[in-house]
């Protein structure tokens, strides 16, 4: 493994270098173990830590196989799918391991008793497997989650379609929390040159949903000057959703909730902040029942800031909570668009708000690979930035996963793998410099 480091901290090995490299037969993961998946049964979510359920251990190489590459990984970043998987909920990952082991000997090397935990890299390509012509060993790279078989017709005009669509390293093992990863290779993308590991590994996930759920065609087809109700705005989607409102011209009505979340949200560049702490909505009078005057008080204070106007957008992802009043305060005609459930996934609304003003729910789920491409092209170029508030060393994947859990974080939680310190990796200077402030923008706070 010290010798792959050695490589990639020689900035200057070539791909025969890295080709000629020896494997280790074993590396360091972050990893769940089968026979603990009941270890939490019985206790309310919030008590269910992930550093009792996550393990750093010393797992075997698995076999490369055709269309897949092996890639040495300096830096990853915890999700929200990172949580989870570590409290075992809604359900446990092991279910999905085996079901995708049932399909063919090749994917039955991740039907193992142990998962490998992590949807986001960033480092460098070590090995490519057969027919893969587009990479090749030394290739400095991000991955992005969506691994995709695509032997049926389905997936082919958008292979979110594909009835073998999963996401890498929840739904299937060899994800990015360790030191080395297995990948399908149309998950590879350029790493953003300006950017650090850690940096560069934290957008992932999160900045291809968001552009799905908000920008593309797929999603809510976002357009200049429309009012987007964003929840979560300084989390890890919002952070995104954030700027590809202000990128697209559009307005970001920022929901947090604490002073700290609303300056990140200034300091993006949004001005119309609700916190939601402060402001003490409750739309749920009891666990039956809502309350139709919390989401028109919402729908007031949204007005205030848009000048009379409701918004064309909500980007939803808090589920139960806040569902009832982001189809209520959506504007007639406009969209309420959903990729999860946080707080809970049996949703209820009035369907009188939705019917009669003409409102559309859409689903939208991570992002397809030319999405993927499209939301690091962005990072690449500068106009979209990383939101890293924190980064954690493998062996305290724990810790970053309950801070996430606990709701204790800023954007992104980062961690480094391979990389013996943040900072390394950047190899365009000029770009970064123009950029350091909005880079830096969730540390500084
Ligand atoms: N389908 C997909 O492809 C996809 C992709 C990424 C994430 N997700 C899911 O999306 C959800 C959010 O992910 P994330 O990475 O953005 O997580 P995150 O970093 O924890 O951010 C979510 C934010 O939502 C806000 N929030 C949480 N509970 C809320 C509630 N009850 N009411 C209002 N706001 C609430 C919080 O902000 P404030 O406290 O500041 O309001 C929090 O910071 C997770 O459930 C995740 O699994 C789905």
């Amino acid at each position: 493994m010290q010798e792959i480091l050695d490589a990639i901290l020689s900035g200057d090995a070539t791909s025969a270098d890295y080709a000629a490299l020896a494997l280790p037969e074993s590396y360091r993961a972050v990893t769940l173990h089968k026979d603990e998946e009941q270890m939490f049964a019985g206790l309310a979510s919030r008590d269910k830590d992930p550093r009792k359920s996550l393990h750093l251990d010393d797992v075997p190489l698995p076999e490369l196989g055709p269309g897949e590459a092996l890639v040495a990984v300096m830096a990853s970043s915890v999700n929200y799918n990172t949580v989870w998987s570590s409290i075992f909920e809604p359900v446990s990952t092991f279910g999905f391991l085996e079901r995708y082991g049932r399909l063919s000997p090749l994917t039955k090397r991740h039907d193992l008793p142990y998962h490998v935990l992590g949807s986001d890299l960033a480092g460098v390509v070590l090995r490519t497997g057969a027919g893969v012509n587009a990479w090749k060993p030394g290739d400095e790279v991000v991955a992005h989650c969506l691994s995709v078989e695509l032997e049926s017709p389905d997936g082919h005009n958008d292979t979110m379609m594909d009835p073998e669509q999963r996401i890498w390293g929840f739904e299937t093992n060899f994800g990015g929390l360790a030191q080395l990863a297995l990948v399908k290779t149309n998950q590879l993308l350029p790493k953003p040159k300006h950017l650090t590991w850690e940096e560069a590994a934290s957008p992932g996930l999160v900045n291809s949903t968001a552009y799905r759920q908000l920008v593309s065609r797929n999603g809510a087809g976002m357009k200049q000057g429309d009012n987007v109700l964003i929840w979560g705005a300084s989390g890890g989607l919002g952070s995104y959703a954030t700027q590809y409102a202000l990128a697209g011209g559009a307005t970001p009505i920022c929901v947090v909730s604490s002073p700290q979340k609303a300056e990140i949200c200034r300091a993006m560049g949004a001005e119309a902040i609700i916190d939601r702490s402060a402001e003490g909505y409750r739309f749920w009078k009891d666990e039956h029942t809502q309350d139709p005057r919390e989401w028109k008080r919402l729908g007031g204070k949204i007005r205030e800031f848009t000048g009379g106007e409701d918004v064309d957008i909500v980007f939803e992802h808090p589920g139960r909570e806040t569902f009832g009043a982001s189809v209520y305060v959506t504007r007639k005609g406009g969209t309420i668009v959903t990729c999860a459930s946080t707080s809970g996934y049996m949703h209820q609304y009035d369907n009188r708000y939705l019917w009669m003003s003409l409102k559309r729910i859409v689903g939208s789920h991570f992002a397809n690979y030319r999405e993927a491409f499209e939301a690091n092209r962005l990072v690449a170029k500068g106009r979209i930035h990383p939101t890293l508030s924190k980064v954690y060393p493998l062996e305290e994947t724990g810790q970053a996963a309950l801070d996430v859990h606990h709701n204790k974080h800023q954007g992104k939680v980062g961690v480094l793998c391979l990389a013996p310190q943040e900072g390394l990796g950047v190899r365009d200077h000029e770009l970064r410099a123009q950029h350091l402030g909005k880079i830096n923008a969730f540390r500084n706070i």
